[in-house]
């Protein structure tokens, strides 16, 4: 079979390209009471802001594989039912995230022997992780926990020059959610394999499935940013694979090629027997991206036509591509020369078995297959979304962060799943349709800004301590029901009320207004069906009115029950105005 179109092969020849400082590293130790660096340059800084300092920290041992330096030696947990998700923010201002760069993305997760708290299945812990609006995926960890952290990693597009990672509390359901560290780092466009995958997937985000340096020389030997040549310059981990024939150099070889991968992944190989199998049981009915790694290591090849494989790909058990690599060619005659080989088009794993990397010696060939290294990314199912309408994020926003009780409520209102005070429309933007910010103790003006929720049919701050009077909300045309009983309000009713078209309930119920009711909304209360009740305010009534001008404005099937406590020939005052 020849080459398909759905393959790029890129040869290129021997330079060093040195590593750049961290630039736009993010590097959040959740638990952490300091900033530190460790023993890779890495800083890291605690996560007290970044968490709203909601939680509670525990400190634990780390792995015997982190050293002392770690942010594998607290966690955060989440604890209590009352938020359903708990998000971590990055941000352009704070963090310098920038819209249009690509992310690595990567949560590490490190329990220890034990949590200090139960969960529902005894020795396992399971919750979610959101990324924006969407899942991103399941944390499900055995207790107590061995081997290495866990970690969840993605390659993200950012759309926002913000960043939400949350993981979900109870309400959702799942175990109290805990985290060890989470980390960004910019991507730009240097990962020319990645970048041209997430732009032929139209964006979708990434799992990091499979990243192997093949030919290590330990278990223990895992590569990642170090600040020098030799590490990641994008940390990303490189997991060892020690299986043998190992061929190592100590010769540079060419990090200058796609993706950049580093020094010590291409200075090591593993060579195969004359056919090898390379095969990874994935979930079926997704797709995947991969990136593969050759070098050529060996003092023994010379020339072209020494060393020439055939690679076949395999999804389940059809083909999805082929090619034949004469290593020593295609690294443009080079000894130190690497070459790389990605899918621009993701493959779909349907029903039937793993994908396999197939590697068969050619006929002629002095030398087997070997291959530096692999990674093998999960595609998204679907696009990312775009989230809730930015007006109304930004909005709800400016509304929230003047009650410490509501600003730790925090990532996209709405999706996956809502804020548990809220709901929302049924868009792929969503719009907030209804809020219930009952008995959270919020005081002063009741904010004007609700008025900006074009699609809010129901607005209830009722028990709370909201003084001054009713803001403008005639903007609200779909609002059908207005709670604000048990207030401090005071001041007239205003007139906008009565023309709400959409109003069915207002309950005003327990406040301290004072004036006329509208002509407007009597006349509603007596043409439509609003509920209106009006209990526990002083009324008084204009000069001249009489309780009759009410009462024949509700008409005469209606019947205006009202109690009169100042009863004078031009005043009277009513304690309660209820419609039945
Ligand atoms: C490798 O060789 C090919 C063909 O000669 C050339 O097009 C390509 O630019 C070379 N790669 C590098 C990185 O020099
Ligand atoms: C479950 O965890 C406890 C400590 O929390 C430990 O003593 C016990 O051995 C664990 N059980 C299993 C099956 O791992
Ligand atoms: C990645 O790309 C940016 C912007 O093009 C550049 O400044 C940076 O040096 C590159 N980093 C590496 C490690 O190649
Ligand atoms: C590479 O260098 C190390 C120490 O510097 C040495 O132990 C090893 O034998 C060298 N490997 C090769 C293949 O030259
Ligand atoms: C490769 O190995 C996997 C797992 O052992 C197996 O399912 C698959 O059939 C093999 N493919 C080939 C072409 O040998
Ligand atoms: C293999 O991948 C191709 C292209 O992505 C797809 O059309 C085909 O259905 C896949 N086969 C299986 C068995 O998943
Ligand atoms: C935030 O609210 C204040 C007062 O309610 C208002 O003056 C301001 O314009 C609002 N800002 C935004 C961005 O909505
Ligand atoms: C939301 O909309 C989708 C498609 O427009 C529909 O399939 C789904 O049932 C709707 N869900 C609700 C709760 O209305
Ligand atoms: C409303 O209450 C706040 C304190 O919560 C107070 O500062 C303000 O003066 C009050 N406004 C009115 C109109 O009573
Ligand atoms: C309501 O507001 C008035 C005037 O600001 C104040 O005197 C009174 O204590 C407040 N009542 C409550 C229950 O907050
Ligand atoms: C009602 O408001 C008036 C001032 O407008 C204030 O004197 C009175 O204390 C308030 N009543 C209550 C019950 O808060
Ligand atoms: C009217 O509203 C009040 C308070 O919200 C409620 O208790 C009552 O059941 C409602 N009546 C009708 C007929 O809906």
């Amino acid at each position: 079979m020849k080459l398909r179109s759905s393959w790029i092969f890129i040869a290129l020849c021997t330079s060093c390209l040195c590593v750049t400082a961290q630039t736009g590293f993010i590097s959040i130790d959740c638990g952490g009471s300091k900033g530190y660096v460790d023993k890779n340059g890495i800083s890291w800084d605690p996560d007290g802001q970044l968490s709203n300092n909601v939680g509670t920290i525990v400190t634990v041992t780390p792995p015997p594989s982190a050293g002392t330096t770690t942010p594998l030696s607290t966690i955060r947990y989440f604890p209590g039912d009352r938020q359903n998700k708990y998000c971590y923010v990055f941000n352009n201002h704070d963090h310098g995230v920038l819209k249009g760069v690509t992310y690595l993305i990567r949560a590490s997760f490190w329990a220890g022997s034990t949590l200090p708290y139960a969960t529902r299945v005894p020795n396992q812990t399971t919750f979610q992780l959101l990324v924006g609006a969407d899942v991103w995926d399941e944390v499900s960890i055995g207790l107590p926990q061995t081997g290495r952290e866990e970690i969840r990693e993605l390659y993200l597009f950012a759309s926002k020059d913000t960043i939400d990672i949350c993981i979900t509390g109870q309400a959702t359901g799942s175990d109290i959610p805990f985290i060890s560290s989470l980390v960004l780092r910019p991507l730009y466009g240097n990962l020319t394999s990645v970048q041209s995958m997430l732009n032929a997937a139209r964006n979708r985000a990434f799992l990091s499935k499979h990243r192997i340096n093949y030919g290590a020389a330990s278990d223990s030997d895992y590569i990642r940013y170090q600040g020098n040549d030799l590490g990641d310059p994008y940390d990303r981990i490189w997991k060892p694979d020690i299986q043998g024939p190992i061929l190592t150099t100590n010769k540079t070889v060419a990090t200058d090629v796609y993706d950049h991968p580093p020094a010590r992944v291409l200075q090591t190989a593993f060579e195969m027997s004359d056919s090898f199998n390379i095969s990874f049981p994935l979930p079926l009915g997704t797709s995947y991206h991969f990136t593969l790694y050759f070098s050529e290591i060996s003092k023994e090849v010379k020339k072209d036509g020494q060393r020439v494989f055939s690679l076949q790909v395999l999804n389940g058990s059809s083909l999805f591509g082929s090619l034949v690599i004469d290593l020593y060619k295609l690294s443009n005659n080079t000894r130190n020369g690497a070459y790389i080989a990605y899918s621009i088009f993701p493959m779909y794993i349907g029903s039937a078995g793993p994908a396999s990397f197939v590697f068969t010696k050619q006929k002629g060939s002095k030398f087997s297959p070997i291959i530096a290294g692999l990674e093998l990314f999960q595609v998204f199912d679907k696009d990312m979304s775009l989230g809730t309408d930015n007006n109304e994020v930004a909005t709800l926003k400016n509304i929230t962060s003047s009650y410490p009780n509501l600003d730790i409520w925090t990532g996209d209102p709405c999706l996956p799943f809502e804020y548990n005070w809220l709901t929302c429309t049924n868009n792929s933007r969503p719009y907030i349709s209804t809020i219930s910010m009952n008995n959270q103790g919020l005081s002063g003006e009741i904010p004007e800004s609700f008025k900006s929720f074009k699609a809010l049919t129901r607005l209830s701050l009722a028990e709370n301590k909201f003084n001054g009077s009713i803001p403008d909300l005639s903007s609200l045309v779909y609002l059908e029901t207005l709670d604000l009983h048990n207030n401090n309000l005071t001041g007239p009713i205003p007139n906008f009320l009565g023309g709400l078209p959409a109003l069915t309930t207002l309950n005003l119920n327990n406040n301290n207004f004072s004036g006329h009711i509208p002509r407007n909304l009597l006349d509603k209360v007596a043409t439509s069906r609003l509920n209106f009740s009006f209990e526990g305010n002083a009324y008084l009534c204009n000069e001249g009115s009489t309780h009759e001008f009410c009462t024949t404005s509700f008409g005469s099937n209606k019947k205006a029950n009202f109690r009169l406590i100042v009863g004078t020939a031009v005043k009277c005052a009513f304690l309660a105005l209820l419609i039945i």
